[in-house]
Order: C-alpha cells, then structure tokens, then sequence
C-alpha cells in the first residue's frame, strides 16, 4: 500500500541548520518567516552567527576525554547540560500545543522550559499536561498592575519559581515581513492565504479545526466579545509598559524574592545595575535580532558583561546558538548557560516533542564531542585560554 507523504523525518536532521530546512520546507510562508525573521536588514541577526564564527578555538592535545562532564549547577538544581528553552510567543502557529511539546521535551531531557508571557498555552495547561517541568516564566512588563500581579501569582501557584523580565520589547521591533504578511492584526493577506492552502500538513497539525490560536495566558483578561487571537493582539499591543524603568524592575525585584532574571541585556553598565539591584541572573540578548536592528551580537556583548558580572549573578546567553561549539564557546567566555530560541522552534515545527528532542539531542551531542577534542572534557574548566583570538575577535585571551 503507498504511504500517505508525512513530511520530512525530522531524524534525518543532522544539524540544527538541516532542522530549519525541513521547518522552512514544512510551513507556511508566513508561519516561517515569523519563526525566522529578524527586524529591519536582518543585520543583528546575521551577526549573531558571525560573532560564533569568528571565535576559533585552541585544543590541547593528549588529554584523555573519553569521559565528558557537561553539566551544569543553576539556581540550586543541577542540570545534565548548560541548556535551557527560552521564552517564545505563539509556538501553536508552528505546531498544535508547541509549548507542551517543548515542555515535555526539555523535562525528558532534565532542562528548564521557559514559557512567555505570550504565548499559546498557559502556564496552568503546562503544568497539566507536564507537572514535572522545570518551568521558567517570561514576563513583559504589562501597564494594568492587576493583570501583571495576577500572572504573577498564577506563575507562583503552578510552582514556578524563575521569573525572566524581557525588557528589550516593550516596543515591537520592526519586522517588515509582519507587516507584509498581515493586512490587519492578524488577517492574513491573500496571497498568503493561498500559501497556506499548500500546506495541507501544517493546516492538519497547527490549525485544524479550531483556527489560530489564542493567547492562553492572555485570554482570560479579554471581555467575552474580544476573546479571539484580534483581541489578544490588541491587548497585548495597548499593555505593553512603555515606561518600564530600574524602578520597576525594583519593585519587582522586592515582589518576587525567587529567582529573578533580566533578559535583553547588552550593556556592561546595565548588567553593574541589575548587580546592585540584586538579580539572580540576566540574559545577554538581541532578542535573536528581532529589536533594534544593528545592535552587535550576543556572543561579542558577552566578554564586558562577564567582566562585570563575575561571581556575582548568573549569566544566562541567547541569539544564534545553534551548535554545541556555539554553547561551548559561550561557556568559555563566561555564561553559566544558554537559552535555545530558534532551534528548538524548528524541531517542534518538523516534529513535535520528539522533533524539539532531536534538536536538544544534536546539541549535547555536539556539545561532548567539542568538548572532548578541545582536550577539555569538564565543562567547567573551561575558560577563555582554550579559546584563540582572531583578527576579528574583540576580547583578549588570557
Ligand atoms: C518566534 C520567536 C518568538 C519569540 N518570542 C519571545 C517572547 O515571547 N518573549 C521573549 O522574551 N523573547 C521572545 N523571543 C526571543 C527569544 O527568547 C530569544 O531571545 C531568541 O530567540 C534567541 O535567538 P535565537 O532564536 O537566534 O536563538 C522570540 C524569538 C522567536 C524566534
């Protein structure tokens, strides 16, 4: 009997790279290049993989490696890998109840799954459907102090114990590609329309029958004509604190005395503030160069930032981590962890939960073996002699 076409196999992905190829080849135009996009020329977001590319490494030879040792200590719990999922808005346009699957996916293999404010299903659907989940919360900063006490208090109920404020997105950056994808708030343009009527596949597994999802954390504060993903949007959009200042973040830091992390930072200055201000742990981070277009990329802002930040929080890096070199090359330049954005976007669109597995699997499988080559099987006595500057790099060796 012929099989019914289901789509590329995600197992056949070599890389994190060959994962997006079958995402790109799986979604529709629209859903892809949300996942993808970056703001304006797409500047940062070419950098943030040049700034991994640029970096080279320096093994030591002789080294007996058969044994590798990538774990890591995070905020008291001991971790297989210095991995975690960061926050991502409106994962079930990829794939139904991509959080879910996320979730399931980092807990199957021991890590932190982050949650965004934004996203699809809610902080109560996630501890549902996986109540062992080392679950992290993203906050946006929302202006109605109610709504933003009340997730706060759901996120604590769920037993959520680490809060991330983003702050680099109080304005939405300019992604030209949603302007043109949408005629209105979330009113696809025809010819997209038509796009998505050649994905039979995606339509089966992302939108059948119920349409685009809502915004699950979101929802319950919409009045019951707005309940609808328009409504969400615009919500969302009218709520987003414009006037988020350290103050706030002061005040959030006395109202949540769990972990607490600042995310978007790629100031030195910033991060000597968010020390004095006592946070647990920040997030170098572009947003994965989807803000200001031309800021530098993640990995370059590392260095000055570890340097101020040494022994005194833990530092967290995202933007353009899509190989175990890249995890290792952070780790050597002073980050405690990463959080994956994209990557494992791509899994859970080619697959689901075992698709965003995949993904976290070519990483830690690229992750021991760096680390054995270099000649540095224990990732913490990594540091940046193991690293070799080149004409391009901007940090000093030893
Ligand atoms: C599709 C998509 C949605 C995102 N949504 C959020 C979000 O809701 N909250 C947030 O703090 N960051 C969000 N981000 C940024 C990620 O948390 C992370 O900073 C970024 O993806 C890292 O870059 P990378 O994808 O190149 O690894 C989003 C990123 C992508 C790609």
């Amino acid at each position: 009997m012929r099989r019914y076409y289901s789509g590329p196999d995600y197992r056949r992905a070599q890389s994190i790279a060959e994962l997006a190829v079958m995402a790109r080849r799986r979604l529709p135009h629209f859903a892809w290049e949300y996942l993808e996009g970056g703001a304006e020329e797409e500047l940062t977001l070419r950098r943030n993989r040049q700034g991994f590319a640029e970096i080279a490494l320096l093994p030591q030879t002789l080294v007996p490696c058969s044994v590798t040792q990538p774990q890591r200590s995070l905020f008291g719990r001991a971790l297989p890998l210095p991995i975690a999922i960061g926050p991502t808005g409106y994962n079930a346009m990829l794939y139904r109840d991509a959080d879910i699957h996320l979730a399931r996916a980092a807990t199957e293999r021991g890590l932190p799954f982050t949650l965004s404010t934004v996203s699809t299903s809610s902080l109560e659907q996630v501890v549902a459907a996986v109540p062992e989940v080392n679950l992290w919360f993203q906050l946006y900063c929302l202006r109605d102090p109610k709504v933003q006490e009340d997730l706060l208090l759901r996120a604590s109920a769920v037993g959520c114990t680490t809060l991330l404020l983003t702050s680099d997105a109080v304005l939405l950056g300019n992604r030209e590609w949603d302007k043109r994808n949408f005629v209105r708030p979330r009113q696809l343009s025809l010819r997209n329309k038509l796009d998505v009527l050649c994905h039979p596949r995606w339509i089966a597994q992302a939108m059948w029958p119920h349409g685009l999802p809502n915004l699950g954390n979101i929802e319950r504060y919409l009045p019951p004509e707005q309940r609808n993903i328009e409504g969400a949007a615009h919500f969302i959009g009218s709520q987003m604190d414009t006037g988020l200042d350290w103050d706030a973040l002061a005040r959030l830091r006395d109202r949540w005395p769990q972990t607490l992390l600042l995310k978007g930072v790629l100031h030195p200055g910033d991060a000597e503030k968010a020390v004095a201000l006592g946070l647990d742990g920040l997030v170098v981070s572009n947003h994965g160069g989807r803000q200001l277009d031309g800021v530098p990329a993640s990995i370059d802002c590392l260095p000055a930032i570890a340097a101020v930040t040494k022994g005194k929080l833990t530092l967290l890096l995202d933007s353009g981590v899509r190989r175990g070199t890249d995890i290792l090359k952070a780790c050597a330049l002073g980050a405690d962890a990463i959080l994956l954005g994209r990557a494992t976007l791509y899994g859970v669109a080619v697959g689901g939960q075992a698709g965003a597995r995949h993904a976290l699997d070519l990483l830690a499988q690229e992750l021991r073996l760096a680390l054995s080559l270099l000649g540095t099987p224990d990732l913490n006595q990594l540091d940046r002699r193991q690293l070799c500057a080149t004409s391009s790099t901007s940090f000093t060796v030893s």
